[in-house]
């Protein structure tokens, strides 16, 4: 063995060493995680009552993702409810989020888990899967729950035991639980990065922060960073439709909507980022939905909506009404929703259970996305392909495209820029069905009133 041969040993020995010593600095730093392996397949979730059948689970194994993504309520800590309004999960008036709702100790919420960890489609998931996720308002520990909730140093703790976060992670030490995943080798790599619309919330209304300070800068840095193919931003609520500017006054959403100095915020730090092969993954809404806003960054932001894994909209009403609901749905303004040739209903709104997948075709030129909502047989009910080149700053491809017929419509409109009769139909004709209700109520009384009269005088004659 020769000196040079030696030295060259050494040398490598060295190398090794540093690179080694690399790669544990890039996976402990922060809430950062990295992997080589390709990730073609991934699946999410959102809205699971640990006390409700999962039948789901079922479809969700089977697809075989690779990555399994908690968006949120991924159990409902806080379901103690005295009666049914419109279905188990809204309280009203004076019941609203009053303590009793809060599970009275750290145990109860920690059985909560514990259930729904031993559901079996999570347990076989487990095992194949990487399973990574947030949290939304019932995991929280209260419903629609901002910063105020004083619980959440507890339940963030509870959160991560249940994601199976190692002891030593940054995340069980920083204020809240947002985190950032990179996966697949250079050129195929996909960030992840799951926010935290909880912890520093300002309330809805005060036009506050969703994200608070120390959350923004982290996010800066994440979308700043190394280029990646994708970028997932996962949101518990929605970021991208804004339902509450056309079901307003009936209902009202928690969404990012309803906070736009933020949503402008997120849209401008995105466009400054240049970063392309961003879209969003949400829940919260109990049903399933695609949307997409051409006018935010250079390219069309998708946002995938899948909810739940047990509740949604049509599994609160009767069958009879389910219909109804359907034809709802079909009224309900939207401007930004996609509807694609997968649509299950017309609305291309699903409100039965329902998860996500995104399918990656890294080999087809140029690269495929397959963006999908499914339902518990695993069917699509409402789905998208987009090519990572329309996901390309200042790329005109992506807007032809639109024209050339597969969605002959630009989604730039606001829906609070809708003409009022468009926008507030469903309130209009909610209010011209009860005036209808009304009268004939009325006209009824009135008639069995004269009736009656009558009957009184020809009874007093005879
Ligand atoms: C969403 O709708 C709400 C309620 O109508 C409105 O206050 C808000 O400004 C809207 N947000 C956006 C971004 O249009």
């Amino acid at each position: 063995m020769g000196i040079d041969q030696r030295r060259c040993r050494w040398w490598n020995a060295v190398v090794l060493i540093g690179m080694v010593s690399v790669t544990v600095t890039v996976t402990s730093s922060d809430s950062h995680e990295k992997q080589e392996q390709e990730v073609s397949r991934i699946a999410f979730g959102s809205c699971s009552n640990q006390n409700a059948p999962q039948p789901i689970w079922d479809a969700v194994v089977d697809f075989r993702p690779q990555i399994f993504i908690w968006l949120g309520d991924n159990i409902y800590g806080d379901f103690k409810r005295p009666f049914k309004i419109f279905g188990r999960e809204r309280t009203v008036g004076p019941w609203k989020n009053v303590p009793r709702f809060v599970p009275s100790s750290e145990q109860e919420m920690k059985a909560r888990y514990e259930k729904a960890k031993s559901s079996p489609g999570y347990v076989r998931l487990h095992q194949n899967a990487k399973v990574i996720g947030t949290w939304d308002d019932h995991d929280y520990g209260l419903n629609d729950a901002g910063k105020e909730f004083p619980g959440k140093i507890t339940n963030q703790k509870l959160l991560l035991d249940f994601l199976d976060e190692p002891q030593d992670s940054p995340r069980r030490k920083q204020a809240g639980v947002y985190a950032s995943y990179t996966y697949g080798p250079v050129g195929r790599d996909i960030k992840i990065v799951l926010l935290d619309t909880r912890y520093h919330r300002d309330p809805v209304g005060s036009d506050g922060t969703i994200l608070g300070n120390s959350q923004w800068l982290w996010l800066e840095k994440e979308l700043k960073g190394p280029a990646t193919a994708l970028t997932i931003i996962g949101s518990s609520i929605q970021v991208i439709s804004n339902l509450s500017a056309t079901i307003h006054p009936l209902f009202a959403m928690e969404s990012w909507g309803r906070f736009p100095k933020e949503r402008d915020r997120i849209f401008k730090l995105i466009a400054d980022s240049k970063r392309a092969g961003v879209f969003f993954i949400s829940g919260d809404v109990h049903f399933g939905e695609i949307t997409r806003y051409d006018c935010a960054v250079g390219y069309p932001l998708y946002d995938v909506t899948s909810s739940g894994v047990t509740q949604s909209v049509e599994e609160v009403v009767p069958p009879f009404l389910r219909s109804f609901v359907r034809f709802v749905s079909l009224l309900t303004p939207s401007t930004m929703r996609v509807k694609g040739q997968h649509c299950r209903y017309k609305s291309c709104i699903y409100g039965r259970p329902n998860f996500g997948t995104i399918e990656i075709d890294w080999d087809s030129h140029p690269v495929t996305l397959k963006l999908k909502v499914r339902d518990k047989e695993s069917i699509t009910v409402t789905g998208v392909d987009v090519s990572l080149t329309e996901l390309q700053l200042s790329n005109s491809e992506s807007f032809d495209r639109v024209k050339a017929g597969h969605d002959n419509q630009k989604h730039c409109t606001l829906e609070v820029s809708l003409p009022w009769f468009v926008r507030y139909r469903l309130a209009i004709l909610f209010c011209c069905t009860l005036i209808v209700f009304l009268v004939a109520f009325l006209v009824l009384v009135y008639t069995c009133f004269r009736l009656f009269r009558l009957e009184g005088c020809k009874r007093k004659h005879d």
